[in-house]
């Protein structure tokens, strides 16, 4: 890198983007660029210079990184491998805001990205609007074939920065839950009603199913090879476990009695001190949580969120049920049978993190996306409250260490005769 991030004059900042007349695959693409791009400034909106810089621990990124990142990626994999002529923003960016690809370059160590004071919040806006307008002003005037060749690559960095716009949420999160004052992100933000209509349990036959990402819609590469699966005979909870069951399962002594347990799990639990999920504090003899609107009541119907994949699988046990497969989960998820498949909390799942059989990643440096951290991680299906619109899918694959607790998740639980 060099010398100084702070005294390098940025290059010019253009207006506003604006698109120079394009052509309709352009056009839709510009379109969706915007509109993704502006949800993240949305998220970013309540956040002060000061909230933009912190990184609570090492597995949270700082909020103006989480924007900075973002558009190096469009920098990097779009503008800087197919518009000709394009100059990076700023010559220490790649360097500063590059995440974990060995094959664009090094890269800032990711525990120390909360040292950075400098480029400010205030940098990363121009150098937001920087790339936009290069963004606007490429696909306005590329022919065909360079339309054809860059759309996937625009797909996924969309795609890529609404991943970010979920951890931007649960970072900040993570970050306010530190804050003894207790900081709303949102002071009007309530938790999503949850869905009780049905039978308590649904009724999965063996059969033989189709799983994975099978059409032509967006995907990721670990959606795929759809392949077939031996599912059932099982049953799946229709509901998510919510926190008056994990209540249960506190005041039951579920997380003092190591038989409930996983080794690597007890060890995490007794070494973190866990007695309850991440957020959770006792104040003046009740359980609070810590939420986007602040420290609020924990409320007994609610789904219980902020558990690791240990929690889940000692409640599961705790409760003579299991934890489903990913398969399992899909093949419900497919014939709508779930409440609060979406848009609640991830559901951990029993799956580990493995590649479908004959997957491949994809060719270049976005083979690194997915592909690489195929181990030692679990499965979590559906989407969570902080997942941004249109980013769900019923084949979609996230994936977390099984320790993991900051992400919005929960459980629901299978079982089997
Ligand atoms: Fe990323």
């Amino acid at each position: 890198m060099t010398s100084s991030a702070s005294a390098t004059a940025p290059p010019p900042i253009t207006d506003a983007p604006q698109a120079p007349r394009p052509g309709p695959v352009a056009g839709g693409l510009i379109e969706a660029f915007l509109v993704v791009r502006g949800e993240t400034e949305r998220r970013a909106a309540p956040l002060s210079p000061e909230d933009q810089v912190i990184q609570s621990m090492p597995d949270a990124s700082p909020a103006k990184w989480h924007r900075a990142h973002t558009t190096w990626f469009f920098e990097q994999f779009v503008l800087g491998e197919h518009c000709r002529g394009y100059t990076p923003f700023h010559p220490d960016y790649a360097f500063l805001f590059n995440s974990y690809y060995v094959s664009a370059g090094p890269r800032h160590t990711r525990g120390e990205r909360g040292l950075i004071t400098r480029p400010g919040a205030a940098d990363i806006t121009a150098y937001r609007r920087h790339v936009d307008a290069a963004m606007v002003e490429f696909l306005g005037r590329a022919d065909a074939a360079t339309l054809e060749a860059v759309a996937p690559l625009v797909e996924v960095g969309l795609n890529h920065e609404q991943q970010h716009q979920e951890l931007m949420l649960t970072d900040i999160l993570h970050a306010f839950a530190q804050n003894p004052t207790a900081p709303a992100y949102d002071p009007s933000w309530s938790f999503p009603a949850p869905a009780h209509a049905g039978e308590g349990w649904i009724n999965l036959p063996e059969g033989i199913h189709t799983v994975g990402h099978a059409g032509d819609g967006y995907h990721f590469d670990n959606e795929r090879p759809a392949h077939r699966a031996l599912v059932g005979p099982v049953r799946l909870a229709r509901n998510l476990v919510t926190n008056a069951e994990w209540l249960a399962f506190m005041d039951g002594g579920g997380y003092e009695t190591a038989t409930l347990w996983l080794m690597d799990g007890f060890a995490t639990a007794t070494r973190e001190g866990w007695q309850a999920p991440g957020h959770w504090y006792k104040v003046e003899g009740q359980w609070r949580i810590m939420t986007l609107g602040g420290l609020r009541a924990v409320d007994p119907n609610a789904p219980v969120c902020h558990v690791s994949y240990y929690e889940a699988d000692a409640f599961a046990r705790w409760s003579g049920k299991h934890l489903p497969t990913e398969m399992e989960w899909e093949v419900a998820a497919r014939g709508h049978q779930l409440n609060d498949a979406f848009g609640v909390v991830w559901q951990w799942t029993r799956s580990a993190y493995s590649p479908y059989p004959g997957y491949r990643a994809i060719e270049g440096s976005l083979g690194e996306y997915n592909g690489k951290f195929m181990v030692n991680q679990l499965v979590l299906r559906g989407s969570s409250l902080a997942t941004p619109a249109g980013h769900s899918r019923v084949t979609y694959r996230n994936f977390f260490y099984p320790h993991h607790r900051w992400q919005f998740t929960g459980l629901r639980l299978a079982e089997y005769d």
